[in-house]
């Protein structure tokens, strides 16, 4: 394995299942679709963070730190795996979220970061992208000096620390996971599409298959950024990753695709995601999130419609958890 040396906590259950969707292909005309179920991958609701965190984690204890400290958004998947994480070995948490004060509903990732018992501190600012704000940081840092004083050694888990570097490293790994299902089929899928967001997770598909030389290509869906500032953070960290991993191949912007999948904005669901979810729920009985997936799911769909993917092509999504974030949209979604 690429990244055996890493240390890992042994978070996750892997390998996730690869499925075919077979009625939401004829629904929609072809092409021939799988789901990857990364929705799967354990700890509450399982995603993305599950993978990821299994390095970080890793990395919290072969440091020796007690406790970890971690800014997000209140409607954060990252917030509620942080908890789950340092609940599953015996560490403690604060989460730093931003755009709330504590007045705001508590339902979806929010009511679950209360029944997880996490310590909150709130950051004002009315950005929904404030996560690279460097006032956050600083906030942050603030947070980790506090605890420090107090005889804690904190770690901060950041996608601008070390934290980003294993995001990619985690999604090497399940490059190579993939390519072992692929092996198994006797066939390497034309497209992975993949939601996107800091292009963390992308960014390892992108390395992964690149190293291992499988002629995939990735098409991330970029959900807050725009995507040719997606694509650009997408190859640093893959390249950061090469490093960490010692491996010399590098990525480029063209080795893979970033769509746009930022219509309507952050956390707003427009008629094509919410028939997205509904199609995919009413085929093949899986739910997608409204923030991510069902936006992938959508740009997956108008790529079929505008003739991009066809019938002869074969494609497979990413499907990276989430589905909490659909209980705080009922009013939305309510058909
Ligand atoms: C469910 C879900 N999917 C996808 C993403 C995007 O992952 P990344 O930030 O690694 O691009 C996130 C990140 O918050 C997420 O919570």
């Amino acid at each position: 394995m690429i990244t055996g040396k890493l240390p890992r906590a042994q978070l996750t259950y892997l390998p996730t299942p690869l499925e075919e969707a077979p009625r939401l292909s004829a629904a929609l005309g072809g092409p021939r679709l799988w789901i990857k179920r990364d929705d799967r991958t354990g700890l509450t609701f399982g995603g993305n963070k599950p993978r990821i965190f299994d390095y970080v984690f890793g990395d919290v204890l072969a440091q020796g730190c007690d406790m970890v400290i971690t800014p997000a958004g209140p409607q954060s998947n990252h917030l509620r795996e942080v908890t789950a994480a340092a609940n599953r070995l015996g560490l403690k948490s604060v989460i730093v979220i931003f755009g709330a004060d504590g007045s705001e509903e508590l339902q979806g990732n929010r009511l679950l970061f209360d029944l997880l018992g996490a310590e909150i501190r709130y950051f004002s600012t009315n950005h929904h992208d404030a996560y690279y704000d460097p006032a956050l940081l600083e906030f942050t840092e603030k947070i980790r000096a506090e605890f420090e004083a107090k005889g804690h050694k904190p770690y901060v888990v950041h996608f601008a620390t070390r934290s980003g570097v294993l995001g990619t490293v985690a999604h090497v790994e399940a490059a190579e996971e993939l390519a072992k299902q692929f092996e198994a089929m006797n066939r390497v899928p034309d497209f992975l599409y993949v939601p996107t967001g800091s292009g963390v997770t992308t960014s390892g598909f992108v390395l992964g298959f690149k190293h291992l030389g499988i002629p995939i290509r990735v098409v991330g869906c970029s959900v807050i950024w725009p995507p040719a500032q997606t694509a650009g953070d997408t190859v640093r960290y893959a390249n950061a990753g090469a490093e960490e991993l010692g491996l010399s191949t590098r990525v480029t912007a063209g080795d893979f695709t970033m769509l746009d999948a930022t219509e309507g904005g952050y956390e707003v669901i427009t008629p094509p995601v919410s028939e997205a979810i509904r199609l995919l729920a009413k085929n093949e009985g899986i739910l997608l999130d409204p923030t991510y997936n069902g936006k992938a799911m959508a740009t997956l769909i108008a790529q079929i419609r505008n003739g991009a993917l066809t019938a002869g092509h074969t494609a497979v999504l990413l499907h990276t958890g989430g589905v909490p974030a659909l209980f705080g949209k009922n009013k939305e979604l309510a058909s």
